[in-house]
């Protein structure tokens, strides 16, 4: 038997890749991590199926869910929220496993910040404007930053920051930051990306904080940089009429002539 996690995607039921609707299907049991994961995709468990929410659990206790079904010969569906790369509290699960000799695989799932750049509308990597992403979010009562990681760092970078777990303290995201993008610089907050309930502002720095009214409910990110929503940016040489590549020889002398691998 296998443990599947599985990325289940931001919240739309259907923002799931196929390879995972299908071994969600496979599996006779399901652990999801109820606090964001919709139910809507508990439909694509077949029928019997054991189905846990993980939400009230301790690690040890989804261990020992997880053992029983392996002891039992049962491939186990482990569904966490977005990508499983990011804030999916995988690692240490996986670490656990490998103690207990239990095999497991890992499928990817649409990650929140794609949830939340597609709702906008926006390329987060412009070019001539911003040719990074970094993904981050502030301390919280169960983690807290390793030294170095602070936003005025990444602030320093000028790179787009997609800042999760955070809105709650919006105050301090806009302290940090406003040093090193202005108060100029576009911010937008993308709550429950996907979901129907799916709500953004745009602002700036400066106006973020009167913008939200207070508005602070927590699956939120905060999109910052000067690639949101840019107008003023460079078309990308890749589609240039007259720029020479392999996909595309252009002139009497391409690098890439027709034929050559
Ligand atoms: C525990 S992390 C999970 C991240 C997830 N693994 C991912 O790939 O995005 C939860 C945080 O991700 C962000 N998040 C998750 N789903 C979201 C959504 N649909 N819309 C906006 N933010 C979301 C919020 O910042 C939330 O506090």
């Amino acid at each position: 038997m296998t443990v599947h996690f599985i990325g289940a995607g931001p919240g739309a039921a259907d923002l799931i890749t196929l390879r995972g609707r299908d071994l969600i299907a496979s599996c006779p049991v399901c652990l999801y991590a109820g606090s964001l994961v919709p139910e809507e995709i508990l439909s694509h468990c077949p029928e019997g199926a054991r189905i846990v929410n993980t939400a009230p659990m301790s690690l040890d206790e989804i261990i020992d869910e997880i053992a029983a079904a392996h002891a039992q010969g049962h491939d186990i569906a482990r569904l966490h929220s977005g990508d499983l790369s990011v804030w999916s509290a995988m690692g240490e699960q996986l670490r656990r496993l490998r103690a207990l000799d239990i095999p497991y695989a890992v499928t990817p799932g649409v990650p929140s910040f794609a949830a939340a750049s597609a709702a906008l509308g926006a390329e987060l990597t412009l070019p001539g404007v911003a040719q990074s992403l970094i993904l981050t979010r502030t301390s919280g009562r169960a983690s807290t930053m390793p030294d170095g990681e602070t936003l005025a760092n990444f602030g320093r970078t000028g790179a787009t920051l997609a800042v999760h777990l955070s809105v709650h303290v919006l105050e301090r995201v806009v302290e940090d930051l406003t040093p090193h993008y202005g108060a100029h610089c576009p911010v937008a907050i993308v709550w429950r990306a996907s979901w129907p309930d799916q709500k953004i502002i745009k602002a700036t720095l400066g106006t973020i904080i009167d913008a939200t009214q207070g508005e602070r409910g927590r699956t939120a990110l905060i999109m910052v940089g000067h690639a949101i929503g840019a107008e003023e940016f460079d078309e990308s040489c890749l589609y240039a009429g007259d720029y020479d590549r392999r996909y595309r020889p252009v002139g009497t002398e391409p690098r890439f002539p027709e034929g050559t691998e």
